[in-house]
């Protein structure tokens, strides 16, 4: 049975890394059409070239990968060297990618996608949204072809990861974001509050350093290197493991709580830039426009973690 069609849009970084190997090791749920690659925790060149080598490790050379936008659509570009490292992906070994860059841009192949597709796609984005703003703006169409979206970004209770009151995926580009939450399209946000609740604590990191292929060896190494910002900052015990909650979303919704709610996305003010105003307790009449992910079964997100990366062959 093919899985669900869908493409990821991401900024490998070392989380959106480890989901794309919580995807790539689902085929019989998730068919990913693409991995597109977008500016943000580093330079588009760094995280195009992070996203081929994390499909070298999960033994797809044959995925199409795309390079997409180097830099958002009206802001300058704010990257997170400071916590990813300068390669995005620091815990792992850079090595020259095998699986090859795709000629077309990632917004062409957005756009050409869901242009094309029999049936409506689901959309992964995990990154700063200007991929799939860009996409939209320039084919507002396509949006008859999307099924959902379900992207990490933005935060409530939990304020600013990179601001005070914005988190980093919509802070680096909040006119993408705006565009994107106002299309009308089931939109399924998992923002700082839930991913706040799946912390790469030294028992979970253990149990993945445990599984013995390369896949593992690399969430392993990664993690290790991605905890020792967050731990510090936070004072946890481990840094929160963001970008996989999308995929995780997708192959066991049973995890996840949430609530149909407004989110509206501050483009005006420079002190609050990219703050997303989510109406948990509805006391405004905007309408409902996402699904806000509140809460996870953080210990079942780990145990699906680990048993699907088990599932890459051992050495
Ligand atoms: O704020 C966390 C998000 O910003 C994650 O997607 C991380 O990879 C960075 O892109
Ligand atoms: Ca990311």
């Amino acid at each position: 049975m093919a899985g669900r069609p869908i493409i990821i849009d991401c900024d490998p970084g070392q989380d959106d890394a480890i989901n794309l190997l919580l995807a790539m090791s689902s085929p019989d749920e998730l068919d990913i059409l693409g991995i597109t690659t977008v500016a943000g925790n580093v330079p588009l060149a760094l995280t195009e070239r992070n996203a081929r080598q994390i499909c070298d490790i999960a033994g797809r050379t044959d995925m199409k990968v795309f390079a997409g936008c180097e830099r958002p659509m009206q802001r300058e570009l704010l990257t997170a060297e400071h916590v990813h490292g300068k390669t995005g992906i620091d815990g792992v070994e850079i090595t020259s990618p095998g699986t090859p860059l795709g000629e077309q841009h990632a917004v062409d192949f957005i756009i050409e996608a869901l242009s094309t597709t029999a049936e409506p796609l689901t959309l992964v984005p995990t990154g700063p949204l200007t991929n799939i703003a860009t996409a939209i703006e320039r084919a507002p169409a396509i949006l008859d072809n999307v099924a959902e979206i379900v992207l990490m970004g933005g935060a409530m209770r939990e304020g600013g990861n990179h601001s005070p009151s914005a988190e980093f995926n919509i802070l680096v580009d909040p006119h993408a974001a705006d565009l994107v939450f106002r299309c009308g399209k089931p939109i399924t946000v998992l923002g700082l509050d839930v991913t706040h609740q799946v912390l790469a604590t030294p028992g979970r990191r253990d149990r993945i350093r445990e599984i013995n292929n390369d896949a593992g060896r690399a969430t392993a190494g990664m993690l290790d290197f991605f905890n020792r910002h967050d731990t510090v900052k936070y004072g946890s015990l481990g840094a929160p493991l963001h970008d996989p909650c999308t995929v995780a979303f997708l192959l066991a919704p049973n995890l996840f709580e949430g609530k149909a709610c407004n989110l509206t996305v501050e483009t005006a003010s420079e002190l609050t830039m990219g703050h997303t105003a989510v109406d948990f307790w509805h006391v405004t009449d905007r309408p409902d426009n996402v699904t806000w992910i509140w809460s996870v079964d953080a210990d079942g997100f780990y145990d699906l973690l680990i048993e699907r990366l088990e599932r890459y062959g051992d050495d």
